[in-house]
């Protein structure tokens, strides 16, 4: 369809790439092996996907500003449909029918990518590619890019400069549109319900890998692409991994247990986490700590807003947290003090959050050209995902504190008027938590 977002995507990065007097270059992901010949699923890069809206494996899209006033063109290169291989390896679209499914100019073979790029590229003096994904396509754009400079020696204008695409193409992903925001909003409420549900299933005694198998199941049963990345499910102590993707423990009565994830809609990612009792009720410290983290939480999620330099969100969490881990005693001497050694970190190491859209940790700049924190804008998406992790071995703190870990994440937009919070509907107050946790030994009987 010539009007779905991802020709709306090309059409507005065609403009900006004119403006540079430059071409792009983009190819999707390859295909990655799991073990022997076993592949991973496929997924696009974002940046393809973004573009075209095709998750085949096997195509590049190159992007052609129009020249004196002559219109843009795309120019996709895909598989050629092949009966035999459809029957083992899945359907591919085709070159016939691609102009008309996906919108693009012209849709030419993906074997002749190498041999057709320096015709298509001929006289354009810049062009964008981005490096660092395919070292095997990395030397062969060069290869390019270094025959084409050489037509110095001939009529053409030879190109001058191989440019990275991030900074233009980033930069556009990094405000939603509304059509990209319904995907997001789709992929925040889906994650949203089935962290509720799960929050209801959990009982002590399960393994963490069911707490994991339920999220999949919520996701997948839905119609989505799964999980945006792998599942957290950390109980007790584990949760002081930041990144614990192990998920195969046994769930104790009296541990909390955190989870962190989020589904992928049309790609589009959601990135939530719940910290909850196992037993359905939080003991004295659990509770402390967790208060402590929810009120970071929200007082980070209410200073966002249009204007608000990105930098502001952590520092107003990081006095929160200072505050809270001062009361409790996890800390000691004065707020500027711990601020000032940064004696926080060992209790909060990682940022408040980041940027959200196709991929999880999505791209965009957080600074400005001069360096300065970057102005939230509408339309840009982010997490707020303030914790606290004490140490099962810090023996710098009562024995009572130990193994705690919590993180609450929410999904936040930037609107004109303020922000919206997409992943709200999961309860996070300890009352309702405990109360949703209820709900679960209720429906046990
Ligand atoms: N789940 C990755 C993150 O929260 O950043
Ligand atoms: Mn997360
Ligand atoms: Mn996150």
């Amino acid at each position: 369809m010539s009007d779905s977002i991802h020709a709306q995507h090309r059409a507005r990065f065609l403009d900006l790439l004119a403006e540079r007097n430059a071409v792009a270059v983009i190819p999707t992901a390859t295909t990655k092996t799991r073990n022997d010949d076993a592949d991973y699923k496929f997924r696009p890069t974002s940046d393809f996907w973004y573009l075209t809206g095709l998750n085949e494996p096997g195509a590049c899209l190159v992007l052609l500003p129009g020249e004196d006033g002559e219109p843009h063109r795309s120019v996709l290169f895909l598989r050629e449909r092949d009966k035999l291989r459809e029957i083992w390896d899945g359907r591919r679209l085709g070159l016939e029918r691609a102009p008309e499914a996906l919108g693009v100019d012209t849709a030419m073979d993906i074997e002749e990518l190498w041999t057709e790029l320096p015709k298509l590229l001929e006289g354009r003096e810049r062009i964008m590619w981005r490096f660092g994904d395919d070292d095997v396509a990395d030397r062969r754009m060069v290869e390019t890019f270094t025959s084409l400079r050489n037509l110095a020696r001939g009529p053409v204008e030879p190109a001058k400069e191989l440019l990275d695409t991030g900074p233009v193409l980033h930069e556009l992903r990094v405000i939603k549109s509304d059509a990209e925001l319904e995907l997001m909003r789709r992929a925040a409420r889906l994650s949203a319900e089935t962290h509720a549900a799960l929050m209801r299933h959990v009982q002590p005694g399960m393994n963490e890998c069911e707490a994991e198998a339920f999220l999949d199941h919520g996701y997948r049963s839905a119609g989505s692409s799964g999980a945006a990345y792998s599942h957290i499910c950390a109980g007790g102590a584990n949760a002081c991994i930041l990144h614990y993707i192990e998920n195969d423990q046994p769930l104790k009565d009296g541990d909390l247990l955190l989870v962190d994830s989020g589904a992928e809609w049309h790609y589009y990612a959601a990135d939530i986490t719940r910290t909850f009792p196992v037993g359905g009720k939080f003991t004295a410290e659990q509770r402390a700590l967790y208060q402590v983290v929810l009120d970071v939480e929200e007082a980070a999620i209410a200073v966002s807003g249009p204007n608000v330099p990105y930098d502001r969100i952590h520092e107003v969490a990081l006095g929160v947290i200072v505050d809270g881990l001062l009361e409790h005693g996890l800390l000691k001497g004065t707020r500027e003090e711990a601020l000032e050694s940064g004696s926080y970190r060992e209790f909060f190491m990682h940022k408040t959050g980041h940027y959200l859209g196709l991929d999880v940790h999505d791209c965009g700049r957080y600074t400005t050209p001069g360096g300065a924190s970057r102005p939230l804008e509408p339309g840009m998406v982010f997490t707020v995902e303030p914790g606290i992790y004490v140490d099962p071995e810090n023996m710098e703190v009562e024995a009572r504190w130990r193994g705690i870990g919590i993180r609450i994440e929410d999904d936040v937009l930037i609107t004109e008027e303020g922000h919206e919070v997409l992943t709200g509907d999961v309860p996070k107050a300890i009352h309702e938590v405990e109360a949703m946790c209820a709900a679960a030994t209720d429906a046990k009987g």
